[in-house]
């Protein structure tokens, strides 16, 4: 170990998608070597970092009140002599840096997704002369290989972002703009990873991507590797039980990826497959390049590969001239894709995109109403799916304590959160677990007495 200046607190608050809460974990690891050691609230915080988000209008406005917020504390610490240095970063900082910077003038340092591995430096020259400092450029190999080795983990899963950006274009979405293009990690990098992470007790990785499934990072031969091989080479790391990958777009789902969800034990049964809506009117003016029916094809395919798949999706009603026949399409595509669990946004526009400039933009109320309605659709599925689990066995990854002494929460095959009384020993480790009710969050299970086997982590 190096050795460290005297201890500085330090308050990350995340914003935004999985890839966020990954960057977060390694600007922690980036600042540890600096004496930051992470702390749960930001008072009394050396450093505060937001890790922001800018895909919903609502979103990125968190960030200007948040800033509010954090200014006062700022000012009472320096009354104290002491001081608070504000740093935005993430999706908000790469869109809107130098709005930010003029905007909220407590805000000392502004840093894009692709810069965070330049935090050292930007906090030193802060500390030096107060002053503008952005850095918000594209160079994600820069910023990975700028990383430290060595992660610091709490817990038995971990995410572990192998892909970055996006080429799709979506005519809604900013992560074109706020991501950068398409760019994936080498396999022997990601490799090495897994493997410090196992080695840290790590039983479950899941795989981050913008677009993760358009994973194509150079393999030992120096050729593109797709997601279902390097799937393939991770499930051969001792102690890795579980493999996720999110989020997928539904073009770039090969092949390969569909065979390996039924042949890949380590694979969990578990797919976040976002299809927006369910008009194919709609998918076009998307710009989402797929339609209703051959999304409902590839979820035919790979439920055929794996029958008992946990499908996941994201949903925007209300896009720019959506009418109500075109959501009831969308209806029309849940009923029909059955899923799991689901994201459900309104649709909110966003500068800078194309359908920001569409006419026909559809009123608030008929947004709200429209995403009450598939919300209970939804709803209805999910709880639909969850008793459907109820009398089974199912292995639990047990992650943490639970509210109750004596019990512990974990996750299922399918994503689903489980709760059993378990002895701690259990923690960091797979049980057999018989589903015994329904929550309004989780289920609740009952650790099983008799071991089963299980070929695919489920035993019907
Ligand atoms: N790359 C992922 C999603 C990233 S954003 C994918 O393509 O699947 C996560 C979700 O936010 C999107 O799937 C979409 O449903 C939603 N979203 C993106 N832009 C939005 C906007 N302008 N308004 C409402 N929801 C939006
Ligand atoms: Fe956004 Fe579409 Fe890219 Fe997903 S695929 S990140 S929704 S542009
Ligand atoms: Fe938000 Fe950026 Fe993720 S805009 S959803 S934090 S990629």
């Amino acid at each position: 170990m190096a050795e460290t200046a005297p201890e500085k607190r330090l308050y990350i608050k995340t914003y935004g998608c999985q890839m966020n809460v990954y960057d977060s974990e390694r600007m922690a690891d980036v600042l540890r070597p600096l004496g930051y050691a992470v702390a749960d609230s930001p008072e009394d915080a050396d450093l505060v970092v937001l890790n922001t988000c800018h895909i919903r209008e609502r979103a990125a406005e968190k960030v200007f009140s948040e800033v509010g917020r954090l200014k006062a504390l700022k000012t009472a610490r320096a009354a104290d002599g002491a001081s608070m240095t504000i740093a935005v970063a993430g999706c908000v900082a790469q869109a809107q840096g130098a709005e930010i910077m003029a905007r909220a003038p407590a805000v000392d340092l502004v840093v894009g997704p692709q810069a965070y591995h330049q935090l050292p430096e930007l906090i030193a020259r802060t500390a030096r002369a107060r002053g503008e400092r952005l850095a918000a450029d594209f160079a994600p190999d820069a910023k990975f290989d700028a990383l430290p080795a060595q992660r610091v983990v709490s817990g038995p899963a971990a995410f572990l972002t192998v892909q970055e950006g996006c080429d799709k274009f979506c005519s809604f979405c900013v992560v074109p703009y706020t991501r950068g293009a398409e760019w994936s990690r080498p396999v022997a990098a990601i490799v090495q990873e897994a493997e410090g992470l196992a080695a840290q007790g790590v039983r479950e990785v899941t795989l981050l991507g913008q677009n993760v499934n358009a994973y194509a990072g150079e393999g030992p031969d120096g050729r593109p590797v797709s997601l279902a091989r390097l799937l393939y080479r991770l499930a051969e790391i001792p102690g890795l039980e579980r493999l996720r990958y999110t989020t997928s777009h539904p073009n770039d789902l090969g092949e390969d990826l569909i065979a390996a969800h039924g042949d890949l034990p380590q694979l969990m049964p578990y797919l976040h497959l976002p299809v927006q809506a369910g008009s194919d009117r709609v998918l076009r003016a998307m710009n989402r390049k797929h339609t209703a029916a051959g999304y409902l094809r590839l979820v035919e395919r790979l439920r055929a590969a794996r029958p008992d798949l946990a499908l996941s999706g994201d949903f925007i009603v209300g896009f720019p001239g959506e009418t109500e026949a075109d959501f009831e399409a969308t209806l029309a595509l849940v009923r029909e894709a059955a899923y799991a669990a689901a994201f459900t946004f309104k649709y909110s526009r966003r500068p800078g995109t194309p359908a920001a400039a569409l006419p026909d933009q559809v009123a608030e109320e008929v947004k709200a109403e429209r995403l009450a309605r598939l919300q209970a659709l939804i709803d209805a599925q999910q709880t639909a799916f969850n008793a459907g689990t109820v009398g089974r066995r199912v292995r639990v990854l047990f992650e943490r304590r639970g509210r109750r002494p004596g019990q512990l929460v974990g996750k299922s095959p399918y994503l689903q959160a489980v709760w059993a009384e378990a002895p701690d020993s259990l923690l960091g480790q797979i049980a057999e677990v018989t589903i015994t009710g329904l929550g309004t969050n989780s289920l609740a299970g009952a650790l099983a007495t008799t071991p089963a086997a299980a070929p695919h982590e489920v035993a019907a």
